[in-house]
């Protein structure tokens, strides 16, 4: 086994790594003279605060100065004090004293978005705050801080015994969790919450500050901070300046409070410093953030049905719903800003998936984790494991019987919830009515204030004429496609066209008023609204299949799903002591490190590690809908006005790393050797997108914005020195 002999290797190598040498592309000499493959010591999201030991090794020798205790420290400022969790789904860092946050453009966008108007469109114009007083709140915003990591795995297993059914042992874990959360000792303004790692093998408390004062600060043109919009999505070149930029605002003790007019920029206790720099094939990076989900550790069938069951049928869902709104979104300029946001999101994984599934077949993954598993059965026999015996019969088992339910449930999710907006209009309805049903008025009234609450804000950028033909698609798809069993009655047999109209000529959710009439009543009275309403009676039935049938099924399988990946996750960690295992992502703190790296993608094909400005103007379609670029950058380049940013007479824009990365991960700093700021994380390059099943050190790579880029734009482009000089500009190299 080559990691047997890397970690002999590494145990030997406690000592500095300073005269580590770079050899050939891939490879490295230990100061013994050993010589070490760096693809092996790559790939892997792991946990800030148990860096120690392993990780501070392999980053050692893959160039880092830092220490584990640099990156992450509970008494000391440190790293992480700097990364935030940005608004639940990204990630941004902290550049300034005064509490100025990066992020992504995309991560910014909603927020940009809900600023904008067709006058006034910061979407398309950009948007530079040239004081505080020029800041613009967001209301719904927050951002969050980890102040502390603790393991609590025992507490959380506390009275859980094996001879336990999974769902009291899963009733008697969230108890327990509950309770360690309930006693952790913690300011009156933090937040305590205990996450499962290792498929529930341990657990880990995070003690937070979260601060809801986050206000709007820079943003370049979409032309800019989405060039290439989806044709470049998840795509290496790429020439995307995707940054904004935020500021926190803090009480007049620095502490978190709601906004207000008095509040002041937060003062952080660390602030990234600026690399002038750059990087260069083989530098060390880390990138620091809150990536998602992972499914690292998937049995080959499993990854099997996603691949061949369930991506190909969501795939299909969202291209023709994509086509639909694009159509629409290039026609009309008003539908353009109202559907920007959620076309993107829409298009972003539909995209994704289709790379994941190339790359999965690509790289053998699926006759890889065979191979493994018959390594795995073969210890396992060997070593008389007994429980471990009958987990890959188990898994093949269960992903049988979960196969149509999970196909229906995606289904459902892709058609009903996220793509026919209607549809989603008649479940918030049909909760009401359930609510309604199961706790009678007051219920009605909680779910009714709620759903009041997010009235306007969902019809601000809904559009029956949008929406109707996505209905129709989308409806006779689920009817056609979905297994059999989980399809309503009145979706059989029925035309298509003419329930469209019908529904879409007398139903009074497509409009904020008719909604409003509907919802306004005693509760009785608004549910024979509801149910004289064709759009609801229709969606009502699908619902109801939904939580009566699919949810219900796929709960309990996936339950018992989730037991079996427990104990694999375990039995993989025992029969394999000296492989690399690091938990699945799961929107908690992480470290992944690497370095800048070109790839192959194809046989006699190399891809660079940079792009630079030029590439933006080969791109340049002027008047086009993605790739237009304004005026202004074109004089910059034609002058080669690039100020300090430069690097050897040209604008560096992009940068690619091995990087191992997911979705959250977004607006992720990436940093040097020694903790500066070098880029801006933003995606991954197609034929690495299947990393969230199987990252692979060739051609995983993740796409960074280079920082000089983004100085360059808010100095030059933007003319915004005001943030420049809150920032703390360094020459490490120099
Ligand atoms: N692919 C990147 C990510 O997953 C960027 C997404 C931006 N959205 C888009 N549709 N271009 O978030
Ligand atoms: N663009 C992704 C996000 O929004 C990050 C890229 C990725 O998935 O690797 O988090």
């Amino acid at each position: 086994m080559r990691y047997i002999k890397l970690y002999v290797l590494l145990g030997l190598l406690l000592i500095s790594c300073k005269t580590v040498q770079e050899t050939a592309t891939n490879t490295i000499r230990t100061p013994k003279q050993q010589i070490v493959d760096t693809r092996e010591i790559q790939g892997g999201m792991w946990i800030p605060s148990l860096l120690e030991g392993m990780n501070e090794q392999e980053m050692q020798l893959l160039g880092s100065k830092m220490t584990a205790k640099d990156i992450y420290d509970v008494n000391n400022s440190s790293l992480k004090d700097a990364i935030v969790h940005f608004n639940g789904g990204c990630t941004s860092e902290i550049i300034s004293p005064n509490g100025l946050l990066l992020t992504n453009h995309h991560c910014g966008y909603g927020a940009i978005q809900s600023h904008s108007s067709v006058e006034n469109d910061y979407l398309k114009d950009g948007f530079w705050a040239m004081s505080y007083e020029e800041e613009l709140a967001n209301p719904s915003m927050s951002v969050t801080f980890i102040k502390r990591i603790d393991d609590v795995t025992s507490q959380v297993f506390e009275g859980v015994t094996d001879d336990m059914d999974e769902v009291s042992k899963s009733k008697l874990i969230d108890q327990n969790i509950n309770k360690v959360a309930k006693a952790t000792q913690k300011e009156e303004w933090q937040d305590a919450n205990v996450k499962s790692f290792y498929k529930g093998n341990q657990y880990l408390l995070f003690v937070t500050e979260t601060f809801n004062d986050v206000r709007l600060v820079g943003a370049p043109p979409s032309s800019i901070g989405k060039f290439g919009a989806d044709t470049d999505n998840w795509m290496w070149p790429r020439h995307t300046g995707d940054f904004s930029m935020f500021r926190i605002y803090a009480d007049a003790n620095n502490k978190p409070a709601a906004y207000s007019k008095d509040n002041v920029p937060y003062k952080p206790n660390h602030y990234l410093p600026i690399s002038l720099d750059g990087v260069e094939e083989g530098d060390f990076t880390l990138v620091f953030g809150f990536p998602g989900r992972t499914n690292e550790y998937l049995p080959a069938v499993g990854v099997d049905q996603i691949v061949n069951v369930l991506n190909p049928a969501k795939i299909e869902v969202r291209e023709e719903a994509l086509k639909i709104v694009d159509s629409y979104m290039r026609k009309d300029p008003e539908i353009k800003i109202k559907y920007a946001s959620k076309y993107a999101s829409i298009a972003n994984y539909w995209k994704k998936w289709i790379g994941e599934n190339q790359g999965i077949e690509k790289s053998n993954a699926i006759e890889k984790k065979k191979e493994l598993e018959s390594e795995f059965s073969k210890i396992v026999e060997e070593k008389d494991l007994a429980g471990y015996k009958t987990l890959l019969s188990d898994f093949e088992k269960l992903y049988k019987e979960i196969e149509s339910v999970s196909l229906a449930r995606d289904y459902w999710i892709e058609v009903a919830y996220r793509n026919v907006e209607l549809l989603a209009i008649t479940f918030r309805g049909f909760q009401l009515e359930q609510a309604y049903l199961r706790g009678g008025e007051p219920a009605f009234e909680n779910a009714k204030q709620s759903i009041l609450g997010r009235l306007e804000g969902m019809y601000k950028n809904y559009s029956a004429v949008v929406d109707k033909p996505v209905f129709e698609k989308l409806v006779g798809l689920y009817a056609a496609k979905a297994p059999k069993e989980y399809v309503p009655q009145n979706m059989q047999g029925v035309d298509f066209s003419k329930l469209t109209d019908e529904i879409y000529a007398t139903s009074k959710l497509t409009s904020l008023e008719g909604a409003k009439e509907v919802l306004s009543g005693s509760a009785e009275e608004v549910i024979k609204k509801l149910n004289e309403d064709k759009a609801y009676v229709f969606g009502k039935e699908l619902h109801t299949v939904f939580y009566n049938k699919i949810e219900p099924k796929f709960q309990e399988l996936n339950l018992q799903l989730e037991a079996v990946q427990k104990q694999y996750m375990k039995g993989l960690m025992e029969v394999f002591p000296t492989k690399r295992f690091f938990p699945d992502a799961n929107s908690t703190l992480r470290v992944t490190y690497g370095q800048v790296r070109g790839y192959e993608p194809r046989d006699g094909m190399y891809y660079g590690t940079t792009t630079y400005l030029k590439g933006v103007m080969e791109k340049y379609v002027p008047g086009d809908y993605e790739f237009d670029v304004p005026q202004k950058l074109i004089d910059l380049y034609n002058a080669k006005d690039y100020g300090q940013y430069a690097e050897n007479g040209k604008m560096p824009v992009c940068f690619i790393g091995t990087n191992h990365t997911t979705g959250g991960n977004s607006g992720s700093p990436a940093i040097d050797a020694y903790g500066n700021l070098i880029g801006l994380n933003f995606d991954r390059v197609w034929e690495g997108t299947m990393s969230d099943m199987n990252y692979d050190p060739d051609i995983c790579r993740n796409i960074m914005v280079d920082v000089r880029y983004v100085l360059f734009i808010i100095d030059k482009y933007a003319g915004a020195s005001n943030l420049i000089n809150e920032m703390t500009l360094v020459h490490p190299k120099k």
